[in-house]
């Protein structure tokens, strides 16, 4: 199998063929999802949740999320690995260049930043000087307390406007992907379906291009049980064998089903 590239992602999405996204913030889980086929991992800022313990990503740093991405990508063979910019990270497109090249040269093969309309120049500078992007709409967890909580996005008619509008937007700065978390199924349908670009959804229903999951969450090991985890560990002796029940019931369209969906 080659290594997966965005052009991958978009003969999948064009295909009709589901890809499956997990979080990784180590050598050895990166190499065990690598061998699931798992197309893309994903050095989530979560990493402040399930591996530092604080109770959001908002204390994540830069020098944390290289030391990650680092560990990730000395044992990925294969899979597209994606890089979080932390909490404040980008708020300029300056500083936006200057910490995505961090991460770029820790090893990631594209970097993720929380937003839609204001980071539009920020996404078209980062990928005309070569660094992809994947954008990320919804319930982004770094504005958890703009938000009041972690709570499901998008359900007013105003909300879907917006974020339908802010999808539009990203797609035309330059970015590559597009990660749409805890929406309404049908709006999160509505954007895949008329987005060319790939997009990963949590939370947000089974008509997105690809799933993404945190591994923590997957493998049963977090103590929050949001309505769209569920725990791959059943019935499975092994980690690995966790991990592949995950790509396998995204693949053949088993998860997610109804019961993890928001409407
Ligand atoms: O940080 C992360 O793990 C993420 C996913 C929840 C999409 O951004």
């Amino acid at each position: 199998m080659g290594k997966i590239t965005i052009s991958t992602l978009d003969k999948m999405k064009a295909a009709d063929e589901k890809f499956v996204c997990i979080t990784a913030y180590d050598a050895t889980f990166s190499r065990l999802i690598s061998d699931t086929g798992a197309e893309i991992i994903l050095v989530g800022d979560s990493l402040g949740m399930v591996l530092q313990g604080h109770d959001s990503t908002i204390p994540v740093t830069i020098a944390d999320m290289a030391y990650h991405t680092e560990s990730v990508c000395r044992a990925n063979p294969r899979s597209l690995v994606i890089a979080d910019m932390p909490f404040m990270s980008y708020t300029t497109t300056e500083q936006a260049m200057e910490n995505a090249t961090h991460l770029m040269q820790a090893g990631a093969h594209m970097v993720k930043m929380e937003g839609g309309a204001w980071l539009s120049d920020t996404i078209s500078s980062l990928v005309e000087r070569g660094i992809p992007v994947c954008a990320h709409l919804g319930l982004t967890p770094q504005s958890v307390n703009a938000f009041g909580g972690f709570k499901v996005q998008g359900r007013t008619p105003k909300e879907a406007k917006s974020i339908r509008a802010e999808a539009v937007e990203i797609q035309d700065a330059g970015a590559s992907l597009l990660v749409l978390e805890c929406i309404p199924s049908n709006l999160a349908a509505d954007i895949s379906k008329n987005l060319d670009i790939p997009v990963i959804g949590i939370g947000a229903g089974r008509d997105t291009d690809g799933q993404v999951l945190v591994m923590h969450d997957l493998l049963g090991l977090s103590t929050h049980t949001p309505r769209f985890v569920q725990n791959f560990m059943a019935g499975q002796s092994s980690v690995a064998g966790g991990l592949q029940a995950f790509v396998d019931a995204v693949k053949s369209g088993a998860y997610p089903a109804e019961e993890h969906t928001y409407s």
